[in-house]
């Protein structure tokens, strides 16, 4: 059966995409920056083919501890997932993703994590997925990194996640010679922790979406960026 990388693996999309990777038979290697305190995941190591390892996307040491510990392994598809929101509005007015109040701090610790981590990641783990039969690399993005669509604020998250699908546009260009594919997608507004409680997409319902479109990732859509449901998202 096929593997699957997961980042952020522990909680929200990612604990959902190990769950029904596992449960369509795949092996999955479920990433995440404490595996000691993830227990769903380790519940979900008891029943299926999933190996927990220690991944902090934020650190270049990290990502070439478990480059060493993965060298040789065939990896089907890659999934940047894990991510960084930044604070939110309303848990405090000033909250230092608007211009005239930005925290650089803040700035720097969300681009690390959604911009520079999928691509260093991808850069340590390539020939891993060279090594696999269907050669993909996936980023969770966000519509509203949407150029197009901007509404202004939230500029560290909005930034970090166009950033990283210029990242994912570039990698399909380079890493056609070897046959893989990229694609950027955005998950919808997901019920998890950063979505929030009145998000109106349940996390099955958009890992099922995302599972879909990775499914029929080939060449004609490599470097796109889609929402879940398949539709073609404006850069
Ligand atoms: N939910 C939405 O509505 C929505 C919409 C658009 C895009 N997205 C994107 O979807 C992805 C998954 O989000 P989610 O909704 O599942 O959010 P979530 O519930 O907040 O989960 C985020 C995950 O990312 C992990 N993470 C954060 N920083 C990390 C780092 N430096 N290294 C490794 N893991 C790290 C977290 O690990 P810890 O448990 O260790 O903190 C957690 O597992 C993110 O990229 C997010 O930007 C979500």
């Amino acid at each position: 059966m096929p593997t699957v990388l997961i980042t952020g693996a522990n909680r929200g999309i990612g604990l959902e995409l190990s769950r029904q990777y596992a449960a369509a038979g795949w092996r999955v290697i479920a990433a995440c920056r404490a595996p000691d305190a993830a227990t769903e995941l380790h519940q979900l190591a008891d029943q299926a083919d999933v190996q927990v390892m220690a991944l902090d996307v934020a650190s270049g040491a990290s990502i070439g501890a478990l480059h060493d510990v993965l060298v040789g392994a065939a990896i089907d598809v890659l999934i940047n997932n894990a991510g960084l929101f930044g604070p939110k509005p309303g848990a405090e007015q000033d909250f230092g993703q608007m211009f005239g109040s930005i925290r650089y701090d803040v700035l720097d610790e969300v681009w690390r994590t959604n911009a520079v981590g999928p691509l260093r990641l991808t850069e340590a783990l390539i020939d891993n997925v060279a090594a696999g039969e269907q050669r993909k690399v996936v980023t969770i993005s966000s519509g509203i990194a949407s150029i197009a669509n901007t509404e202004g604020g939230l500029y560290a998250y909005r930034s970090s996640k166009a950033a990283v699908n210029m990242v994912m546009a570039s990698l399909a260009k380079d890493l056609a010679p070897r046959g893989i594919h990229t694609l950027a997608l955005c998950p919808g507004w997901t019920r998890t922790r950063m979505g929030g409680p009145d998000a109106p997409v349940p996390v099955a319902n958009s890992v099922a979406g995302i599972r879909a479109r990775i499914a029929e990732l080939d060449a004609s859509m490599s470097g796109q960026f889609r929402l879940y449901d398949g539709s073609l998202l404006p850069w």
